[in-house]
């Protein structure tokens, strides 16, 4: 075990050490350039818009700045300091090499209004990672427009929409779509935002669809179902092609919810599954990291008689083997984002799967669910967790581990457990999610975790199970080897209670 002390700072805030005239290295020579510039931007812009005053910032050295972010940066938690195995979230080691191909001056100084010609290695980047996207799930077209899983998701749907408008014209009628009570929360809400009315289907005492229950929902008024596979709990809807049938014999079509591909890529695909429609968050299995608050890209792929409703502009690839934007689809969804999505995480989804080839991508998915299944099997064996439902069908990607009896017997619960996991130097996994499982702890180790790094997470919830039975308020009251204590969950999620910028603090000094 890695004895570990998380840095505890009293840092302030560089306003507050701010000196007036105070700046990082000068370049000899640079103030008699900045000025000319600056002087010849002054006289582009409007009168109006130009500042009367300048801009409020600190005023510190170059040195100052590196110490204060690197103390916040120690004062805080990331992949590169332990495991982070917060299910759902995919919260793998992502490649330096490919945020370097992200930065190369090619790609990140591109102006969105550059002419098609001027950029075509970039639409070329980006149609070839269209056709790699659609080989990976069985598609027949991609869009890399939608910035996000749930933005995703409701491109996905409002296809799904479009079809059953233009095609089936049962547009009116069909005005359901069925989803698992397993679901992530972005499907029902992405259902409802675009109108549909959502069913919910339970889920069988093995944690699966249930398909009875799917053969009882569907019919005339129903638009499609939307799944998971495997499902969140980690396991993989055997029964899908039976369900697949169902759902088509009675008009919907099948959306596949690929936010998490880390467990099928290269193994199996949604397309051969019999979905439709499916949604990949790049910023999870491909080389983008998902939980930092964006930027994001929820590509969406199609079966080739939805392709006329994908977003425009779409990129094309002409005869001659150049590229260009194709925006003369009259039966389009329209855009979905400015411009064509999140340029940056697209090159380095590109650079992850140009590096790692097939092979690579196979293996990627093979080693994320052998992780899945070595923690599943040791953490179901510590007294007070188990794992929920199909007790012998192997998970997939993460599994889901259930505190309850942990909780009955000694007073713990999910929430201390996650919290005592940081005094260990790892981070907590998700929690409370799926919401079928109580005390349900979802973990996701990954596939770029060693084996002794499971084995350190491993005997850390063996630790906190041994205190819970021994000593309960060592694990209630945690974390306590970590810069800030026990967390107000409800303040420290509250904008009303949280102090955001530098104004807002003056205001409410000045206010007290
Ligand atoms: C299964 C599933 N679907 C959809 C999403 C939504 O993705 P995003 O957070 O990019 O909107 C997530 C995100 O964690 C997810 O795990």
């Amino acid at each position: 075990m890695i004895g570990y002390r998380q840095a505890k700072w009293k840092e302030p805030l560089l306003f507050e050490v701010s000196v007036p005239g105070r700046t990082s290295y000068k370049l000899r020579g640079a103030d008699k350039e900045i000025k000319s510039v600056a002087g010849s931007l002054k006289s582009m812009l409007p009168s109006e818009m130009l500042r009367t005053q300048p801009p409020s910032l600190p005023e510190v050295s170059e040195l100052q700045v590196i110490r204060h972010f690197t103390r916040l940066s120690q004062m805080n938690f990331s992949v590169s300091s332990g495991t982070y195995p917060l299910g759902s979230c995919t919260m793998k080691y992502n490649p330096v090499v490919n945020d370097l191909a992200a930065g190369l001056n090619g790609f990140s100084w591109l102006h969105p209004l550059q002419d098609a010609s001027t950029c075509q290695g970039a639409l070329e980047l980006m149609w070839e990672l269209e056709q790699w996207l659609a080989e990976i799930t069985g598609m027949d077209a991609v869009t890399l427009q939608p910035a996000a899983g749930a933005q995703g998701e409701y491109t996905g749907v409002m296809v799904i929409r479009e079809y059953h408008k233009c095609i089936t014209q049962e547009c009116e009628q069909r005005n359901e779509l069925l989803i698992p009570d397993s679901a992530h929360g972005t499907n029902p809400a992405s259902a409802a935002m675009v109108g549909y009315k959502v069913v919910v289907l339970p889920s069988s005492p093995d944690g699966l669809v249930d398909i009875d229950a799917v053969k009882a929902a569907a019919g005339p008024k129903t638009a499609g179902l939307m799944l998971t596979n495997p499902n969140t709990i980690g396991v993989f809807e055997k029964d899908i092609e039976e369900t697949a049938g169902i759902i088509h014999d009675a008009g919907g079509l099948l959306y596949y919810d690929g936010a998490n591909l880390n467990a099928i890529m290269g193994i199996t695909r949604p397309g051969d599954m019999g979905f439709d429609v499916v949604h990949m968050n790049l910023h999870k299995s491909f080389s983008t990291p998902h939980g930092g608050g964006g930027p994001g890209a929820g590509a969406v792929g199609v079966k080739e008689m939805l392709e006329e409703f994908l977003p425009v502009p779409r990129i094309t690839r002409t005869d001659e083997g150049t590229f260009d934007f194709k925006y003369d689809f009259p039966r389009s969804i329209g855009r979905v984002h400015g411009f064509y999505g999140n340029f940056g995480v697209l090159v380095r989804a590109y650079s992850y799967l140009y590096s790692l080839g097939s092979e690579g991508i196979r293996n990627v998915a093979k080693n994320a669910v052998l992780n899945a299944n070595y923690v599943a099997h040791h953490v179901g064996q510590i007294p007070g967790f188990t794992l929920p439902f199909s007790k012998d069908a192997p998970r997939m990607h993460e599994c889901v581990i259930s505190v309850e009896e942990l909780k009955e017997k000694t007073g713990v619960t999910a929430m201390n457990v996650a919290k005592r996991l940081l005094d260990f130097g790892v981070h907590a996994p998700t929690i409370y999610f799926p919401l079928i499982v109580p005390e349900a702890l979802m973990i996701e180790p990954t596939e770029t975790e060693s084996k002794q790094d499971l084995d350190i997470f491993i005997s850390a919830l063996k630790q906190i199970s041994k205190e819970a039975h021994e000593t309960p308020e060592r694990v209630m009251d945690a974390p306590h080897m970590t810069a800030v204590g026990r967390l107000d969950e409800y303040r420290a999620a509250h904008p009303r209670t949280l102090t955001l910028s530098w104004r807002m603090f003056q205001k409410q000094s000045k206010d007290k």
